[in-house]
């Protein structure tokens, strides 16, 4: 089995895409990995401060490696967005594959020293672990919006530049950037998210030279990953989606039958519809596919 950032890196070579889907309990890990799977690719999970918070930081690992020993699967684990060197240090001694500092709201000087002692630190603890790093400002929550928040900005200008972009992994030797290309995190209750700048994926891809990661992958049509991927995009973060999928068809099933007690059985058509939506993101992200 490769490590996670081989897989990035021939991701990033053969213009492919890795799914990266955030769970918050056992149960939809499985439904992702079910999905997974049966297309015999590698994924990541995701969690956030919330959700590390929610099912435990050595659950966390413990949960994953689980599923790569037992299937001797490629499956890794990513802290999604650790906003301090303490949080982010607490995951790299835990054992994840991967960790997300999210130093987007300091000024740009901290950011880069910040980042820069999380990658120290985690390369000092393993030399394999992916470190990834935000430059853009996209939005906190991955929910259902009422309209785009008012600190995210959509005009091109507020975009991630690409030089400062340069610069920024010049400084923290990260192994992978998530831009502000006109992605937010979340989805709209009325009307589509604004759309990606392809061309800026590229410029940002060619002056970083290193692999990006597209956050805010929920409400995006399969052809615009399809051209992110091929301008330069190697991992796509899905959350909202699965969120919704899963309150709307739990919430129906509860008010469907309401004697039934067993989680087990009530649960079950949430997960499948998160099995689908994983399904259709991967197919999606396979631009190599027949
Ligand atoms: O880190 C999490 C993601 O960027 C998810 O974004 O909720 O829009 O799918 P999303
Ligand atoms: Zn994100």
């Amino acid at each position: 089995m490769l490590t996670l950032k081989q897989y990035i890196v021939h991701c990033d070579q053969k213009h492919s895409a890795i799914g990266h889907f955030n769970i918050s309990n056992l149960e939809s890990l499985k439904a992702v990995f079910t999905a997974a799977s049966k297309r015999q690719v590698p994924f990541i999970v995701g969690v956030s401060e919330e959700e590390i918070r929610f099912i435990g930081i050595k659950q966390c690992v413990a949960l994953v490696r689980s599923y790569r020993e037992e299937y001797n699967y490629p499956i890794f684990l990513n802290a999604d967005h650790v906003y301090s060197f303490q949080n982010a240090k607490d995951v790299i001694d835990a054992g994840f594959d991967s960790v997300i500092f999210d130093g987007v709201r300091l000024p740009l000087g901290d950011n880069i020293r910040e980042t820069k002692k999380c990658v120290d630190y985690a390369r000092s603890v393993n030399p394999n672990i992916v470190v990834e790093a935000e430059l853009g400002y996209i939005g906190m929550p991955s929910r259902f919006l009422e309209a785009i928040p008012d600190d995210v900005h959509t005009d091109k200008k507020s975009f991630t530049n690409p030089d400062e972009a340069a610069h920024f992994v010049k400084e923290t030797g990260i192994d992978c950037l998530a831009p502000s290309v006109g992605n937010i995190h979340g989805m709209l209750k009325f009307g589509k998210k604004p759309e990606l700048d392809i061309d800026l994926i590229k410029e940002i891809r060619e002056k970083v030279g290193i692999p990006l990661v597209l956050h805010g992958g929920s409400g995006i049509s399969d052809f615009i990953f399809e051209r992110a991927i091929f301008a330069g995009i190697s991992v796509i973060h899905i959350n909202t989606e699965l969120r919704i999928a899963f309150r709307k068809t739990l919430f129906e099933s509860l008010k469907n039958d309401p004697n039934e007690l067993s989680s087990s059985v009530y649960m079950e058509n949430a997960l499948f519809e998160i099995e689908k939506i994983v399904d259709e993101k991967l197919k999606a992200f396979d631009t190599h596919k027949e």
